[in-house]
């Protein structure tokens, strides 16, 4: 068995800044059998996300099971799913678009336990992912999915969809293109392709007064502007980061 100082000190040479926490969950995971770590290792070394080796990862506080192929939820996204469970009522109904995992809509339902929380995704993997997280789960294309009987009533539509600009997307770090789907980060020509479909198809569910939350970068929240105003949205909040750079909004739908 390889002991922990040897595990960090593998990691730290490849240049995992967190290598000490990352051999002692590798460690704890491994529970013991040498030839696992061993395997473990060598995949995190390769570049593979820590969570698809160790089948979990802690999002708000909540414990997220994570397979293979899922997109592992970022910190970064926290305040989004804050800010939706924030915005919406104890019993009322929320949407999370684009679940991936399902680590959103987790946190809202936990927030919010008698609450009704969906969550729609394209891909089954991700899909099946969500449902072993105790998602309700819809597979399909953002709002397709979705029993006909949320329209107009839906309190909060929540989603970290994909939004990076396809000429960027070779700027994201090598690991993301060897291990992670396109899938999950294409946002077409100006990144905003399917925030403005979100935009436009979120108008048939959302009931008046109801909170549409959507994670976006660069200059996204200008470019959306108008498709805000034209889709009856007002009220229009920018979520920014520490560093002042904007990172999501939240529009109430007037109707
Ligand atoms: C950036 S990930 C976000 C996952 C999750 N919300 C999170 O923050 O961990 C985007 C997700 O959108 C899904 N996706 C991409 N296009 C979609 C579409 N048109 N309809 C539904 N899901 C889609 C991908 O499969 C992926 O799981």
């Amino acid at each position: 068995m390889i002991a922990l100082e040897d595990v960090t000190s593998r990691l730290a040479a490849a240049g995992f800044v967190a290598a000490h926490d990352e051999a002692e969950e590798l460690l704890d995971c491994a529970a013991g059998d040498g030839a696992v770590l061993a395997s473990m290792l060598e995949r995190r070394l390769r570049g593979e996300p820590l969570a698809w080796i160790t089948g979990f990862t802690s999002f708000c506080g909540v414990r997220v099971r994570l397979d293979p192929g899922v997109y592992v939820p970022r910190w970064q996204s926290e305040p989004l799913a804050r800010r939706a469970a924030l915005r919406l009522p104890p019993k009322g109904s929320a949407v999370d678009l684009c679940t991936g995992s399902g680590a959103i809509a987790m946190v809202v339902q936990t927030e919010r336990p008698n609450a009704r929380v969906v969550a729609t995704d394209l891909d089954e993997v991700a899909v099946n992912c969500a449902a072993s997280n105790g998602v309700k789960v819809y597979c399909g294309d953002l709002f397709a999915p979705l029993p006909s009987g949320l329209e107009g009533r839906v309190d909060v539509v929540v989603g970290v969809v994909p939004y990076v600009p396809t000429k960027s997307m070779s700027l994201l770090p090598r690991d993301t293109f060897v291990f992670e789907s396109t899938l999950a980060y294409d946002g077409g020509d100006d990144g905003a392709e399917i925030l403005r479909r979100v935009i436009r198809e979120s108008t048939l569910f959302l009931r008046a007064g109801g909170a549409l939350i959507l994670e976006l970068g660069g200059d996204e929240a200008e470019i959306l502007q108008s498709d805000l105003l034209t889709r009856g949205f007002t009220d229009v909040n920018l979520m920014v980061d520490d560093d002042g750079d904007v990172r999501g909004l939240d529009a109430t739908f007037d109707a």
